[in-house]
Order: C-alpha cells, then sequence, then structure tokens
C-alpha cells in the first residue's frame, strides 16, 4: 500500500511562524510534526509514500530527504496552489495509479492505531475507510454520521449545526473510486475540492465507507494552543539524557540535554528539551518547554513553550504558554525606559501583563 502525506497548505491559523516556516515543520518535543507522522506510517509497514508540497516544497525537502532515515521512500509531488484535499490527490494521480492509498495530513499528529485500521481496510477493501474521534468541538472539523451497521451514512466539512460529534481525523484509506468522485466534484464555497464531498460522492452511489473509531491520541496542530498540548502531550512520554553539559545547575524530572548544549546557574524541570547547543544560563526553564537547537537563554523563566532553533532570550521572566519562531531575539529593552518595545512582523501576537 502506497501513502499520500499532504504537507502543502498554506498554514493561515498559525501565523505569522508560517510566514516563512511549512506548518508541518513547526517542532513540537524537538522534532517537526510531520516527522512523527513519517515514522507512524513507517511503523505500520506503508513505507512508499507521495508527498504533497506547496509553496515550501524547498523546506519540506530539505528536512525529510529521500525518507530512507524514516524507513521509507519519498516522491515529491508539487501541488502549484492549495485547491484543497481532494485536488491534492488529483494532482497525485500518475504516482498513485489505480493501487490503494492511505492518505495522511501531514499537520495531524495521529499515534497508534494505524497498523489496524489498514489491516481493518484490508478485511473488508471498502471504497473508503475513516478514522473518526469524537470532539468538544465539531465546527472545526470534517464530521460523520455513522449508522446502525458502522457505515458512514453522511459527512458534512465544517458545519454551522453538526449532525453528530464524531470527527474526520486525518487519516483516510481509499481504493481507486475516490479518483471518479474527485472528478465529478466541484468546489465548495471555500474554493477547495473537498475530500469530504468526494466521499459523500461514494456514500451516494452506495459505494461502502467504512470506519474505525480512534483509541489512540489525535491532534491537528491548526492553532498555536493545539500545537502546545501536541508538544505538552509528547513529552510527557520523554526519557531523559544528558549529551550536553550541565554546571551548578539543578534538573529535574525527565529532561533531554542534547550534544553541545550547556545549562549552567539555571534549573531545568522536567519533562522538558534543551536543544543541540543551545546555551541556557541562571534561567529557570520547564516543565513542558523545548528549547530549539542553538538558542541562547539566560536570566529568564520559560514554561509550556516551544522556542525554535537560534532565538535568544535574555532577562525575561514568565514567559509561558508561548510559541516562539526562529532567530527571535525577546530581551529587555536598552535604554531600559520601563517600557515594552516590540518589533513584530506581520499577523504577530503578543499577551502583555501590563
Ligand atoms: O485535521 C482533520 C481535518 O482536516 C478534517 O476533519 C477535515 O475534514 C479536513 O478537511 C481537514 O481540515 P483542515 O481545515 O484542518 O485542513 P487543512 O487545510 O489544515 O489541510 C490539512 C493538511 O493538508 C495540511 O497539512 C495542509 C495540507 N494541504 C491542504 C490543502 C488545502 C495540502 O497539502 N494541499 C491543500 O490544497
Amino acid at each position: 500500500m502506497k501513502a499520500l502525506v499532504l504537507a502543502g497548505g498554506s498554514g493561515t491559523r498559525l501565523r505569522p511562524i508560517t510566514h516563512t516556516m511549512a506548518k508541518q515543520l513547526v517542532p513540537v518535543a524537538g522534532e517537526p510534526v510531520l516527522f512523527h507522522g513519517l515514522r507512524a506510517l513507517a511503523d505500520a509497514g506503508v513505507n512508499e509514500v507521495g508527498m504533497v508540497v506547496g509553496g515550501t516544497r524547498a523546506q519540506i525537502r530539505e528536512a525529510v530527504g529521500d525518507g530512507s532515515r524514516f524507513g521509507l521512500r519519498v516522491t515529491y509531488l508539487w501541488q502549484e496552489e492549495p485547491l484543497g484535499l481532494a485536488h491534492a490527490v488529483s494532482i497525485a494521480g500518475d504516482f498513485l495509479g489505480d493501487d490503494e492509498f492511505l492518505m495522511y495530513l501531514g499537520d495531524n499528529l495521529v499515534l497508534g492505531g494505524l497498523r489496524s485500521m489498514v489491516d481493518g481496510y484490508r478485511a473488508e477493501r471498502p471504497a473508503a475507510r475513516l478514522l473518526l474521534a469524537p470532539v468538544a468541538d465539531p465546527r472545526r472539523f470534517g464530521v460523520a454520521e455513522v449508522g446502525d451497521d458502522g457505515r458512514v451514512v453522511g459527512l458534512q466539512e465544517k458545519p454551522a449545526v453538526p449532525r453528530s460529534d464524531l470527527a474526520v481525523v486525518g487519516v483516510y484509506l481509499f481504493g481507486p473510486d475516490i479518483h471518479k468522485a474527485i472528478a465529478e466534484i466541484e468546489p465548495s464555497a471555500r474554493g477547495e475540492l473537498e475530500i469530504t464531498d468526494a466521499i459523500q460522492w461514494l456514500i451516494d452511489r452506495d459505494l461502502r465507507v467504512s470506519a474505525d473509531v480512534l483509541t489512540g491520541y489525535w491532534k491537528d496542530t491548526g492553532t498555536v494552543a493545539d500545537v502546545l498540548e501536541v508538544n505538552r502531550h509528547l513529552l510527557r512520554s520523554l526519557v531523559g539524557s544528558t549529551e550536553g553539559a550541565t554546571h551548578d545547575s539543578e534538573i529535574s524530572g525527565p529532561v533531554v540535554i542534547g550534544a553541545g548544549a550547556d545549562v549552567t546557574g539555571s534549573t531545568v524541570i522536567g519533562p522538558s528539551v534543551i536543544g543541540p547547543g543551545a546555551v541556557v544560563t541562571g534561567s529557570r526553564i520547564g516543565p513542558f518547554a523545548s528549547i530549539g537547537e542553538g538558542c541562547r537563554i539566560s536570566g529568564s523563566a520559560i514554561r509550556d513553550s516551544i522556542v525554535m532553533p537560534r532565538s535568544s532570550i535574555a532577562g525575561v521572566r514568565g514567559l509561558e504558554s508561548s510559541l516562539i519562531g526562529q532567530d527571535v531575539e525577546i530581551s529587555r529593552p536598552t535604554p531600559d525606559t520601563g517600557g515594552h518595545q516590540l518589533v513584530l512582523g506581520d499577523g504577530s501576537r503578543v499577551g502583555l501583563v501590563s
């Protein structure tokens, strides 16, 4: 079985981070979201991957390469514009042929359950098999109605009035009929070719669409709050290790200190990750802090946050629930007039206490 991984799109809800970074590469617990998904595919025995990429294709290609380090063979498929999930399938026609395939949304984190879903699909070979999860606010997702026999009887995409609380998770299994469906549907009101509409087309023609209800963990990393939650979730199973150096510091709970990192005169509370080559002095880090490679943190306190590579934070106490991009500088203003000094890019969001 092949996989189609969707790593294009625009990531508008994660701006300004996604002005310069593919949303699938936002690091959680020290690694891009996408890498966790690629590992899950390899674990499920799906090794031949078509990776749909858009405007951020150079970054994705640089990060993933030929996929061999994940045990995958990756072919890149360029989607010129993010015209929808079904459109992404249509541009992959040559790669997929008439083969059955697993479609994985590259900004989703799904832990566990892929192999049993693939096995379930193989046992009955339906036109499509979906993965569903009950959620508190189904209006943010595709929503499925399931009949008594376990068949999916209806789908809605981000409905104002959801007909169930079962969200469509970003893992789908398809047989070749999905291509016929995609050829027949029209763009939705938001201008996208929706995979939900293509699956509804299958249902309307009485083709079998079945579903698994997710037993493991799932999160769509669409918003900052989601990214931070995924970070906390992954950190909860962190196994501590120290490759870097610590001096006069107190380390408690599971903490990873990467190669070449240096922690001096600081308190690090796990679970937390200090990336390779990061330098931390006189600071209090964690819990739930993921500090990226090459960051410089001094005289600061940071918890429940992600700081991406090469950023520096000096003299700032009380940073929390924050997603900080690459090469960002946060420090006390010079001269210190007692006021806040901000230089923020378009679409930035800052929460100040005073
Ligand atoms: O996360 C699950 C949800 O994903 C489902 O419940 C929805 O039914 C489904 O439509 C989808 O909704 P999103 O609005 O979250 O999709 P998003 O635009 O975030 O795209 C999902 C992934 O696919 C993301 O990695 C970007 C990529 N993508 C997206 C589009 C629209 C592409 O590669 N090409 C595209 O054209």
